[in-house]
């Protein structure tokens, strides 16, 4: 039997801005991704700062968490045999410079920091970013 999983993306405030959130929807629905949830919000420096914890000794942590707190981003719960990989390939690598055609952050990310969008990397980090920003109600059954 295969077994579904559940992964969790950021559409990032680059991408917000150029107006690619429903191409990149339409690009998740495509790929066989289920939408459990999904909410735009704006998140504040001390909340980027709690959601990117694991990068917070790296140099670019700073300029990372203002850049994630600098305006509207889209939050999405998706489900799919894979979802974690299956994801990760769709987004591209994380500079644009080396990402593969056909993915996410060829088409859309600008620099190895405005870089369109986020995917959980692990199950465990995607059980810990699903609940730092959904609530159980606010998921699909
Ligand atoms: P993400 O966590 O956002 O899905 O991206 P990722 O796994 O591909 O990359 P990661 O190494 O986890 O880095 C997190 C985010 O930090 C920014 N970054 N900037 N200036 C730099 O050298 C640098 N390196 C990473 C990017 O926004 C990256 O997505
Ligand atoms: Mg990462």
């Amino acid at each position: 039997m295969k077994t579904l999983q559940r992964t969790f993306t950021i559409i990032k405030p680059d991408a917000v801005k150029r107006n690619a959130v429903g191409d990149i929807i339409a690009q998740f629905d495509k790929h066989g991704f289920r939408i459990l949830g999904m909410k735009m919000l704006e998140i504040n420096k001390q909340q980027a700062e709690q959601f990117y914890a694991v990068h917070s000794s790296r140099p670019f942590f700073d300029s990372l968490t203002d850049f994630m707190s600098s305006g509207p981003i889209v939050v999405l719960a998706l489900e799919k045999e894979n979802a974690i990989a299956d994801l990760r390939k769709l987004m591209g690598a994380t500079n644009p410079a080396n990402a593969e055609e056909g993915t996410i952050r060829k088409k859309w990310a600008s620099s190895i920091e405005h870089n369109a969008i986020h995917g959980s990397d692990a199950e465990e980090t995607a059980r810990f970013e699903l609940s730092f920003f959904f609530a159980g109600y606010e998921l699909a059954k």
